[in-house]
């Protein structure tokens, strides 16, 4: 919205929410998300047409198009637990709409949702007496974490979904002059809402399915003499398959893919194609194999033992430069590595309150350092958990002088120079090649 904002001076925008202290400090320097660039944003629209408010009821009269972009997570109870959209958040926010408004309103899907849920909310809105319409738009949001402004402000495509009856069109024609204000008119792609619905779920499986497959390849290199980067650098030169979102890694995290994945597996099985409920629920399963595996190598390295053993994890977050720990392999790694009474260290350069949080009433005590020399002094070994580029530049003989020997790096990220650290004296242990070790 605030991309919105700073592009489209004639619309005024309000963003609103519940939680009084994140309006608070959205209207401070200190923002509630970190967010590369975001702040300079904020900051050009703040005030002029940018508004923030706890005040919900008022900003749902005052509005002609609602975004509503509430949580979608997956269900935790009854029916569908662990696999269906919990959409007790939406249906609150469409209930509350219908009982504010006073006059006709586009209503747009921002939030992730399952194919037909417009269907759903149309008839919740629309269920008034009061003659007041209400049109049902999903426009997903394709943005990554981390690189959310200049995906936001470059977007390989915006997609709008609409009803193709002319009231569905009218709307549609609006939201797309919105994005018409800064994004080329080739990557405004319309459709109707259920293919929009659907693409945002599709277009998530499929890159989660690119890393499943890199990581399953990754452990055969291990295996043989391959080398997963070269291999994912031939593959990915052929045009037809391209070579982004190709890097093994200790596994995919992120609010997003697992749930959306599941969320696809839920209802293919909900209309009885259960095989390709499977073959989407592989991608998770493979992804599950990683993290562990990624754990029963390290065990394997360090003499099958790990009690009482210091581990520095280097990174929490689920990717660099966000402060996102959300379904961060870091936490199943840390998790296993206490249960074998290993003594973890933790550092990160964002997202240590939320390792913290991530970490309570874990079996055994966790150590959380500010930086990584003081997370690896007296350390066996180091765990990347993320790829912050700030590791890559560190003084990696400073780190091998204070850490115990004989001393470990697995590199979850393939992000360091492994024939140095190699030479240094570390026994190295990249993903999807052979280890480099002295004995
Ligand atoms: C993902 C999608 O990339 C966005 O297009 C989508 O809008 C978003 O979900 C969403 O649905 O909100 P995000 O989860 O922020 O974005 O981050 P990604 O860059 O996709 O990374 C996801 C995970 O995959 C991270 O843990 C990352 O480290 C991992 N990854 C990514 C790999 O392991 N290897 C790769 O080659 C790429």
């Amino acid at each position: 919205m605030a991309v919105i904002a700073m592009k489209c001076p004639q619309y005024r925008v309000t963003v609103t929410d519940m939680n009084e202290a994140r309006i608070a400090a959205w209207q401070t320097d200190d923002l509630p998300i970190y967010e590369p660039g975001l702040l300079e944003v904020v900051k050009a629209a703040r005030g002029r047409n940018l508004f923030f408010s706890t005040d919900i009821r008022a900003a749902i009269r005052d509005a002609e198009i609602i975004f509503v972009s509430v949580n979608t997570p997956t269900k935790t109870f009854g029916e569908g637990a662990g696999r269906a959209a919990d959409l007790q958040y939406w249906e609150r926010v469409a209930r509350e709409i219908l009982r504010e408004s006073q006059s006709t309103k586009i209503v747009i899907e921002k939030s992730t949702l399952p194919v037909k849920t417009a269907q759903t909310m149309e008839t919740i809105l629309n269920a008034n007496k009061n003659g007041i319409h209400f049109e049902v738009i999903s426009n997903p949001e394709f943005l990554a974490e981390g690189t959310a402004v200049q995906d936001l402000l470059e977007p390989d495509r915006v997609l709008i979904g609409s009803r193709e009856t002319p009231q569905g069109l009218k709307a549609r024609q609006e939201i797309v002059e919105i994005y018409a204000n800064w994004v080329p008119p080739d990557r405004i792609v319309t459709s109707n809402v259920w293919s929009a619905e659907l693409s945002k779920l599709v277009a998530n499986a499929f890159l989660a399915q690119r890393i499943s497959s890199i990581n399953s390849i990754s452990a055969l290199c291990e295996r043989t003499e391959a080398s997963v980067k070269d291999v994912a650098r031939a593959v990915g030169m052929d045009a037809r398959v391209g070579p982004h979102f190709l890097n093994a890694s200790v596994g995919f995290g992120g609010s997003c893919f697992k749930k959306d994945i599941l969320n696809l597996v839920y209802i293919c099985e909900s209309y009885g194609l259960q095989e390709v409920a499977r073959y989407w629920e592989s991608v998770v399963s493979m992804n599950e194999y990683q993290e562990q595996r990624f754990v029963r190598t390290i065990i394997g390295a360090m003499f099958n033992t790990i009690i009482d053993k210091r581990i520095a994890m280097f990174g929490f977050a689920f990717k660099a430069n966000t402060s996102d720990t959300r379904e961060s392999p870091a936490i199943y790694v840390a998790r296993k590595l206490l249960e074998e009474r290993a003594n973890v260290v933790v550092t990160d350069p964002r997202a240590l309150d939320s390792a913290r949080h991530d970490l309570t009433g874990c079996p055994r005590e966790v150590e959380f350092a500010d930086g990584p020399y003081e997370a690896a002094r007296g350390a066996h070994a180091i765990a990347i958990m993320t790829e912050w580029d700030i590791y890559r530049s560190l003084s990696w003989e400073k780190i091998y002088q204070s850490m115990e020997k004989p001393a470990f790096v697995f590199d979850g990220r393939n992000l360091l120079d492994h024939k140095r650290l190699f030479e240094l004296g570390f026994n190295v242990y990249p993903l999807g090649s052979q280890p480099l070790k002295h004995f």
